[in-house]
């Protein structure tokens, strides 16, 4: 049976790259999972801004404040799309964003995910060119790992309630 915890428990959150370069056919497929991702009524709100330039690597990682591990990396995806009027945005990009994540993971990459707040986004959109209609939902470095990290292993039992509500 295809080890499918596996796969999952491979997504770590990676902070150190080698400073290689990522494949553009590797990047394709992580984002072929991102667009496989379920979204209410299939509405599929994602968009995606590829920055692989390493001097606008560099920039963007800079510009979020909890990113600048991120300098090394060979890429970085921004998912981004409507948010305004559109309630389910941050699930539908949420399911985009972990799929992405995963894959990456399994084809031997790394990445991690940096959560966007208003504050970041004006910056971050100026680097890109990104209209101001336009929400980043996050800021995504991507990079030949230059760490290794093993499952996290943090299965607690405690948190199921099976059939009703236990305490
Ligand atoms: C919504 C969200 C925002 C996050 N923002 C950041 C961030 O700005 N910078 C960062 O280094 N990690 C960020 N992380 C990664 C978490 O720190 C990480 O997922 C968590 O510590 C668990 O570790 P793991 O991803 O290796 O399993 C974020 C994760 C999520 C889901």
């Amino acid at each position: 049976m295809e080890d499918v915890l596996g796969m999952i428990e491979r997504r770590r959150s990676i902070r150190r790259f080698t400073g290689a370069d990522v494949g553009r056919e590797k990047l394709v497929l992580a984002l072929k999972a991102a667009m496989a991702a379920p979204s209410a009524n299939n509405a599929r709100p994602w968009r995606f801004i590829v920055v692989t330039d390493r001097e606008k690597v560099r920039a963007l990682c800079a510009a979020h404040p909890h990113a600048s591990f991120g300098l090394d990396a060979g890429a970085v995806v921004l998912p981004f799309g409507k948010k305004e009027g559109y309630d389910w945005f941050d699930q539908d990009m949420a399911a985009a964003t972990e799929n992405l994540l995963i894959a990456i993971a399994n084809l031997g990459l790394g990445a991690t995910w940096c959560g966007m707040r208003d504050p970041y986004q004006c910056k971050i959109r100026e680097i890109v060119g990104l209209p101001d209609d336009q929400y980043i939902f996050a800021l995504i470095p991507v990079g030949v790992p230059g760490e290794v990290k093993g499952p996290r292993g943090d299965f607690e039992e405690e948190r199921i309630c099976w059939e009703v509500y236990s305490g």
